[in-house]
């Protein structure tokens, strides 16, 4: 386990989201697995990334309307421990190839979710200029465009966004090279007001 904090957060946000979980419903065929097969399988997933992928953790990240390719390969990096994590490290390896395909497929044909969360006015407003200069090319239509493959970043639980870009800054993850490259232009012209103003803006996202 890597930070405490964020155990704990975790735990909260499983005791709330395992609550609300319920049958998902999408009855298309993916692989060799049945459309009954991939919802009873993300169904597992549901206690902590909520029913149809809407997190209600605030150290969970929603996966609804992601891409595929981008949750399976997330899911890979779990699986071989290339990306460290306090969960999933865990939970990856009990899948098989065709499992994570069709679970990855499942939450891509769900609606991306936009957890409601508070933010500061003025920082958004900056933040999104920001996003703008820094981000927007490969986190397009202000970070929700799917096709992007690198993931959704509007509306996620803010707490997640920290983590994740502590896992970049620690090298628990890989940063993207040419996002390392912009981060590190974002971080000595702004200081680091200038991340905090952009996650601001992905909470302002509604
Ligand atoms: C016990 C809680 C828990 C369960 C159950 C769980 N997850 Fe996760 N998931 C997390 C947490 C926490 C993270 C953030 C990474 C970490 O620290 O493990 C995460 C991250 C992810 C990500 C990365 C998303 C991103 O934005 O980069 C994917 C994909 C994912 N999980 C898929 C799944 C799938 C598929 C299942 C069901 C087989 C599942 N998870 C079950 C807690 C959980
Ligand atoms: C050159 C392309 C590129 C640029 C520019 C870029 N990113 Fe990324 N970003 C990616 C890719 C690709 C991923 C997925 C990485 C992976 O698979 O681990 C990613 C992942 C992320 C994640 C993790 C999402 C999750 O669900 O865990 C965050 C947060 C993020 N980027 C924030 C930013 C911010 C903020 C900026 C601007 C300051 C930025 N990125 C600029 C390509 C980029």
């Amino acid at each position: 386990m890597k930070v405490t904090k964020l155990a704990l957060a975790i735990i909260g946000g499983c005791a709330i989201s395992m609550s609300a979980s319920a049958g998902g419903k999408v009855d298309k065929s993916v692989s060799n697995m049945t459309g009954a097969d991939a919802t009873m399988l993300s169904n597992t997933c549901a206690g902590c990334h909520g029913t149809d992928g809407a997190s209600s953790g605030p150290a969970i990240p929603s996966l609804g309307g992601m891409s595929a390719l981008y949750i399976t390969d997330m899911m890979n990096g779990y699986k071989s421990g290339d990306i460290k994590s306090t969960i999933m490290g865990r939970i990856a390896p009990g899948y098989s190839e065709d499992e994570i395909d069709a679970m990855a497929n499942y939450f891509a044909g769900t609606e991306q979710h936009r957890t409601p969360q508070a933010f500061d006015k003025a920082k958004a407003a900056k933040g999104m200029k920001l996003h703008d200069k820094y981000c927007e090319k490969c986190h397009s239509e202000s970070g929700t465009l799917a096709e992007d493959d690198s993931g959704i970043l509007a509306g996620q639980p803010t707490p997640y966004l920290h983590y994740s870009m502590e896992d970049f800054a620690n090298g628990d993850r890989s940063m993207p090279k040419k996002m390392k490259k912009k981060v590190k232009k974002l971080n000595k012209k702004e200081g680091s007001a200038g991340m905090e103003a952009i996650l601001n803006y992905y909470a302002s996202q509604k």
